[in-house]
């Protein structure tokens, strides 16, 4: 390995395959937390290190260690559960993780707040459900994703099976997840190509995020992904084939302009026989031309961007051995959930209960994990985690739909009226990341509150806005591709963001740098005012905040931080 690598490159070779010194540190008890470099070996086994950050000031005060814990991020493809499987999670966020558990903008879930000791019975009681953690962190494949309705129709099933397929063909293969874990025989490693075929020894340079959606809904956000396939239906509706995506990524950093989100680009078509090939061939073409050397540059947008996509896809279309065709039609209309029952092809219906960013757990306000539990002890048909951090109660017979309706109003599961707050999503932020640099869960719903309170006035509560909120610029509720971004700058001060289009399709525009609450409702109070007296019909309020001037378009990536600022002041036109 050469001298021009990042630190990480060099943990990962000389890990032997993700061991690293995991085992050994598991066992050290002086101390809550795990050494540095295997605190990023421990992600591709799906934690991260954290601690809480509430009680950091008064345990140095103390002369404490800060309070560490372990988030662990399970692997659902799909974000598909049985009933039996979410009583299993359920189960290990009671005994070991705070009694609370969070449905993430990936469809998984996250249990935060595990201490060391407490790890390995975590992960025996997850495997034990035939689920697990392994490369749902790290810079590997991490949790493929499809849109969330498997059963509504054939194409939502080919679209499941497809997810499937590319997650089990992307796994690490190293046993280190089991010898660690579960106390699995230690192999003796052979060759390293046969001990890791497609990732080989310093596995991919970057996070690696594969989707798969079923027009016309975008839930899966296919446009923010390294790799997507959007299924093609033919006149019956099945699956006839699948355009590809590549390049599409949300983090950046604040003040560094050659950091940007960008939406993928469509490369071209295959038929699903090739779908699994062409999914490695882009990977493996990301493993060998990614960017080694500068981890702020190594996704798979900045390889595109700096390569070209045609020479992408001949190096893709060649290693694959298939030939891209060219890309086929395709609409998309919302990334937002379809909530309530929906009836499914095959007579069953679905419920979508809607989970205010994800968290879960009883309290005095309502008993959400208590009901989902009993949800899931009086139902067979499973749940799917959606892509919005929402829950589909899936598969239920007729009969058991009143009672099954019943305990979800009375957890307050069940969709709000609110236009703006039905598509909110915000990232986990404090106390647990360490990146955070603002709140984001804890402070979105009373700043939608607040919002709520002005689109009322305006007569807008009903129509559908898409709002996300991230603590910092990394983006993981997908903020640039909301209609109304907000990425935290420092505590309480959030950079506004506009523009962003409704079907996912286009990024948004920085309008307002680091500003507080009071500021964030006046500006977008302005702008409500003015789409309540300008907007065309069915003009959504991303594309009214470029027309109405308040915000240029982007284009792509490249042009996110140009023109930023607000060419049409707010109050112009409140
Ligand atoms: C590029 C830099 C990024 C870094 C360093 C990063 C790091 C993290 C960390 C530390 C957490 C744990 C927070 C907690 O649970 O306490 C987290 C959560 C999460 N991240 Fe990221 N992240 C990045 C970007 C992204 C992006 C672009 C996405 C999605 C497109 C994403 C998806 C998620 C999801 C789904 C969660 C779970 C919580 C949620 O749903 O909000 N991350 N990330
Ligand atoms: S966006 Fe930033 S603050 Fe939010 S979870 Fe991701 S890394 Fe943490």
């Amino acid at each position: 390995m050469t001298d021009d690598v990042s630190r990480n490159e060099r943990i990962k070779e000389a890990s032997d395959y993700l061991r690293g010194t995991l085992e050994q540190g598991l066992r050290e008890e002086i101390t809550g937390a795990i050494v540095e470099d295997d605190q990023q070996l421990v992600k591709f086994h799906g934690m991260y290190l954290q601690d809480d950050r509430d009680l950091r000031h008064e345990r140095t005060r103390k002369k404490m260690e800060k309070a560490f814990a372990f988030m662990l991020r399970v692997r659902i493809p799909g974000g598909v559960l049985t009933s039996a499987q979410w009583l299993a999670l359920d189960a290990v966020a009671r005994d070991y993780a705070g009694a609370t558990m969070r449905l993430t903008t990936r469809q998984t879930v996250q249990l935060h707040g595990i201490i060391k000791s407490n790890l390995k019975a975590t992960i025996r009681q997850i495997d034990a459900a035939l689920l697990d953690s392994i490369a749902a962190c790290g810079d590997v494949n991490r949790n493929v994703m499809c849109n969330a309705n498997p059963e509504q129709s054939q194409a939502h099933a080919a679209a499941y099976d497809l997810a499937r397929a590319i997650s089990g063909h992307l796994m690490p293969r190293t046993p280190a997840y089991r010898e660690i874990w579960l106390d699995g025989e230690r192999i003796a490693g052979g060759e390293q190509e046969v001990a890791e075929p497609i990732y080989g020894k310093t596995y991919l340079p970057r996070k690696f995020k594969t989707v798969v959606a079923v027009p016309p809904s975008n839930d899966v956000d296919v446009f923010a992904h390294d790799l997507g396939f959007i299924a093609v239906l033919d006149d019956r509706d099945d699956v006839a084939g699948w355009n590809v995506t590549v390049g599409g990524g949300m983090g950046m950093t604040h003040g560094e302009p050659d950091t940007y989100p960008r939406t993928a680009d469509p490369v071209g078509y295959c038929a699903t026989g090739d779908a699994v090939k062409v999914a490695e061939a882009v990977v493996t073409v990301q493993r060998d031309w990614g960017d080694r050397a500068n981890r702020k540059h190594a996704r798979l947008k900045y390889t595109i961007e700096d390569r070209g996509l045609a020479a992408f896809r001949a190096e893709v279309e060649k290693r694959a051995g298939v030939t891209l065709a060219p890309v086929r039609p395709f609409k998309f209309t919302t990334t937002g959930d379809r909530y309530g029952w929906s009836e499914a092809s095959d007579g069953c219906a679905h419920l979508t209960l809607f989970v205010q960013n994800g968290r879960l757990r009883d309290d005095a306000h309502a008993r959400q994990l208590s009901a989902l539990r009993t949800i899931a002890g009086i139902h067979d048909g499973g749940f799917r985690i959606t892509p919005n951090q929402n829950l589909i109660v899936a598969n239920v017979p007729t009969g058991k739909q009143p009672e099954i309706e019943r305990l979800a109003r009375e957890a307050q599961l069940l969709a709000p009226w609110s236009g703006l707050r039905r598509n909110a999503m915000a990232c986990v932020a404090l106390p647990t990341c360490g990146l955070a640099l603002a709140e984001s869960e804890r402070y979105l719903p009373d700043l939608v509150a607040a919002l709520e309170d002005r689109l009322a006035a305006h007569g807008l509560s009903a129509d559908d806005i898409v709002i996300r909120m991230t603590g910092c610029p990394n983006g993981c509720a997908r903020p640039y591709l909301a209609e109304i971004g907000l990425v935290g700058k420092g505590p309480g001060r959030y950079n506004l963001y506009l523009g962003a289009a409704f079907d996912g399709s286009r990024l948004n525009k920085l309008y307002a740098e680091d500003i507080a609450h009071e500021a964030i409702v006046a500006a977008l109070d302005s702008m409500f005012a003015a789409y309540s007296a300008e907007r065309r019909p069915g003009e959504r309020f991303g594309d009214f905040t470029i027309r109405a001037g308040f915000v240029a378009a982007t284009t792509n990536g490249a042009d996110f931080h140009a023109n930023a600022g607000a060419p049409r002041a707010a109050s112009a036109c409140a």
